[in-house]
């Protein structure tokens, strides 16, 4: 039977703006069309004028089990009640709380003992008040059996939520019965970055990598793909949802990772010629490493497989059509030459090339060109639209100046309809964005074009085409308030400035 459920987010400032994202994910997920349970554009409005984000929204379900199972994944949704009632006093919501708890007797029969918490947002209320408030509810209800602190048959829930925070102002009570809690929150503090094995300097937050993979999709038997792997955080957040896990980075060193113990790291580095180690050796050391599957360990997660590719030939390193619709999601935080260096492989016109020797091919590291911003999102798209499943999420990280319009300036693909990019205020300049898209549709002709070896002039065209968009500019302004500050760094030379690792004689790897 379709009811009204109240469901409440966690209120973290910084992921706050992904929730309607997750929310849509976690909706989708259980085949509800999200414009059936809520109206999105109203839901932001409100938000626009409330001075900060509202923690609960009232969504249509089709039953308790649905809002159950709902908040089971939930990162950012913490709970759903069933409502019984609302208004703008206590006293106001208990005459509607008493009409729907008459036609529910069972709830109410006296072996069901039960429990009443209040959830305070945006007040304060001292305990006395909230027994006084308690009171109100439980003699509006005909309860019979007795109450049960630690494991009630049925917890219901008093919501009291002031949006300004101003005790004058108007406020909105609820009441309800809590159907359903997340059970994957507790990730967030599993996977802290504190405690994680292996980190570098552009390892991304936990709790927004989980939030990705959420959106993502990501689920038990899913498999995941991150191109640009970095120290493998969001391929850990992937995993702990439970998906099989691809990830790929061009930076050897990012692979090799760092030596647990600092006195051997030469050896380790070099291998025992001197000259890097082999891949035979690093599999022998691994387990003695800092690495991305040193990460994956300490999870106790299915290790992942990892390749070192430039993703802008992602295709050259896989034979015809191997990769083609086998994943389900794709999820990264790709490199825009700020704070991760974006490298591909190639050289500058003014570089010189030097052949390489023969004895030296096998070990050889080849030389790296930057890699424009506009090329990185055209690959990224062609990688997400050949290798996703048809339906298959493409979650991604784009920092833009807030001169950003979704519509107009979030890169296109003809094979990716776009469902969702909502930002997270970086500074009062610069935001970053959640991006999220859904493959619609094959996209064989894509693929003529890149085994032509023309790759992906369609999406080529299409990201050029938004050249000027903020995204593309970010880097140069950066780069402009670099200078007027007094810092005259080469951003173009990012990447070789980036890398946190110990190695320092093969900057042709970035
Ligand atoms: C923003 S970082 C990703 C950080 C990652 N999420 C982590 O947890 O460490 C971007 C990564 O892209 C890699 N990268 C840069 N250019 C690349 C290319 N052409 N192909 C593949 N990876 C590239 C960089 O080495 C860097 O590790």
């Amino acid at each position: 039977m379709e009811g009204a459920y109240l469901l409440r987010f966690i209120t973290m400032k910084h992921t706050s703006n992904f929730r309607f994202a997750e929310l849509d994910a976690l909706l989708e997920a259980l085949g509800v069309d999200p414009a059936s349970a809520y109206d999105r554009a109203a839901a932001r409005r409100d938000e626009k004028l409330a001075p900060e984000p509202c923690p609960y929204l009232v969504v249509r379900l089709a039953s308790p089990e649905v809002a159950k199972a709902l908040c089971e994944y939930g990162i950012l949704l913490s709970h759903a009640i069933e409502l019984w009632g609302s208004g703008t006093t206590h006293e106001e919501c208990a005459v509607a709380v008493a009409s729907y708890g008459e036609k529910r007797p069972h709830f109410f029969r006296p072996e069901a003992s039960w429990r009443i918490d209040v959830d305070a947002y945006g007040t304060t209320i001292p305990l006395d008040e909230q027994n006084t408030i308690r009171a109100i509810y439980a003699s509006a209800l005909p309860f019979q059996g007795r109450v049960n602190l630690a494991a009630p048959t049925e917890t219901f829930q008093i919501v009291d939520y002031s949006p300004s925070r101003r005790p004058t102002d108007p406020r909105v009570v609820y009441f309800g019965r809590t159907v359903g809690a997340t059970t994957k929150r507790d990730l967030v503090r599993r996977c802290d970055l504190k405690k994680r094995v292996y980190l570098g300097p552009t390892a991304l937050d936990n709790e927004l990598a989980l939030v990705m993979a959420n959106v993502a999709r990501c689920r038990p038997g899913a498999a995941a793909l991150d191109p640009y792997a970095g120290t493998g955080s969001i391929l850990v957040a992937c995993a702990l949802f439970g998906a099989h896990c691809f990830g790929a980075d061009i930076d050897w060193r990012v692979l090799r990772g760092k030596a647990r113990d600092e006195n051997d790291g030469a050896m380790r580095r070099r291998g025992p010629d001197g000259r890097g180690a082999s891949a035979s050796e690093l599999l022998r050391l691994d387990s003695d490493r800092k690495t991305i599957f040193a990460n994956f360990r300490q999870y106790a997660l299915s290790l992942p497989e990892i390749v070192r590719l430039d993703a802008s030939r992602f295709f050259d390193y896989y034979r015809d059509r191997a990769l083609s619709e086998f994943f389900d999601a794709l999820v990264t935080d790709p490199p825009y030459g700020i704070r991760a260096g974006a490298r591909c492989l190639g050289s500058r016109p003014q570089d010189t090339v030097k052949p390489v020797p023969d004895d030296m091919r096998e070990d050889h590291v080849p030389r790296t060109k930057p890699y424009p911003v506009a090329d990185v999102l055209a690959d990224l798209l062609e990688i997400a639209a050949r290798v996703l499943k048809l339906n298959g999420r493409l979650a991604y990280l784009l920092p833009s100046t807030h001169d950003f319009f979704p519509d107009r300036d979030v890169p296109k693909h003809p094979a990716l309809e776009l469902l969702d990019c909502c930002a997270q205020p970086i500074s009062t300049k610069y935001s970053r964005y959640l991006v999220v898209m859904r493959k619609h549709r094959p996209c064989d002709q894509c693929l003529v074009a890149w085994f032509a070896g023309d790759a992906a002039p369609e999406t080529r065209e299409l990201i050029r085409a938004t050249a000027d968009a903020p995204y593309v500019r970010l880097k140069e302004k950066v780069f402009q308030r670099a200078t007027a500050n007094g810092h005259t760094r080469d951003v173009d030379n990012d990447a070789d400035d980036d890398d946190d690792d110990d190695d320092d004689d093969d900057s042709a790897a970035r």
